[in-house]
């Protein structure tokens, strides 16, 4: 049976899995909590989410890191703002927006964006199983089926920057299965973007793409 960690006040929400799943509860940076939770398992995605103020995607990441079986393949979820190998591009306007989402949230102490740059750092430098999945901007609805990927934020695939929150969730799974993914950090975008679409119409004409995977 497959499981997840889940903090106490958010356990009803799961409820409709209840027999089906097996369910942890505890902060995702409660080291025992994750210790049980990863227990056996032969995967584990990590939701990195840059909130509160006390460094709480990068002890979860250093937690699974650290406490999940030798062999499991560990995928980690965070935003385009992550570079692997600083060889992304990004417009001026993301870059504005980058920093003044994270001097805000720090200063309501809602979130430490900077803190999943440090969560991420640790991913890349393990030598784990790992995939760090960077989202694009995320809607609701339903799926559109299995994203497409590039190495770097600026490729011309990736410029509609929007992808289902659904299929972000899709994308995780099936990295647990593509060893091709292993020690990559994809920048996803939903496959019927219009610039997902636009690059797969330059593909089908110039049968050629080396970088993309869809
Ligand atoms: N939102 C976007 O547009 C966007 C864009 C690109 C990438 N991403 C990435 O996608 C992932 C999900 O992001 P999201 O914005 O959609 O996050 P979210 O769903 O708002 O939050 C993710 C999880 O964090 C938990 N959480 C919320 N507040 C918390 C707190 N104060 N302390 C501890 N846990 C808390 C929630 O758990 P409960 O279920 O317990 O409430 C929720 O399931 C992240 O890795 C993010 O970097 C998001």
């Amino acid at each position: 049976m497959g499981g997840g960690g889940c903090r106490e006040r958010s356990v009803a929400k799961l409820g409709r899995f209840r027999g089906r799943i097996a369910v942890v509860t505890g902060r995702t940076d409660d080291r025992d909590a994750i210790r049980r939770a990863v227990a056996g398992c032969d995967a584990v995605l990590t939701v990195l989410a840059p909130l509160g103020v006390r460094k709480y995607a990068s002890r979860t990441a250093q937690a699974v890191l650290d406490l999940a079986p030798a062999r499991a393949r560990l995928v980690f979820s965070c935003g385009w703002h992550i570079t692997r190998d600083g060889q992304d591009r990004y417009s001026r306007l993301f870059l504005t927006a980058v920093k003044v989402a994270t001097w805000v949230a720090r200063m309501v102490h809602y979130g430490e964006i900077d803190d999943q740059v440090l969560a991420c750092r640790r991913i890349f430098q393990s030598e784990r199983l790992w995939t760090v999945v960077r989202g694009s901007n995320l809607e609701e609805g339903e799926s559109m089926g299995l994203p497409v990927w590039s190495r770097h934020v600026g490729d011309p695939i990736l410029r509609s920057n929007i992808t289902r929150r659904v299929d972000f969730a899709l994308f995780m799974v099936a990295a647990v299965d593509n060893d091709a993914l292993i020690h990559e950090a994809p920048a996803i975008v939903g496959c019927l973007a219009p610039s997902a679409l636009a690059h797969a119409g330059v593909l089908t004409r110039h049968r050629q793409g080396e970088g993309c995977e869809g």
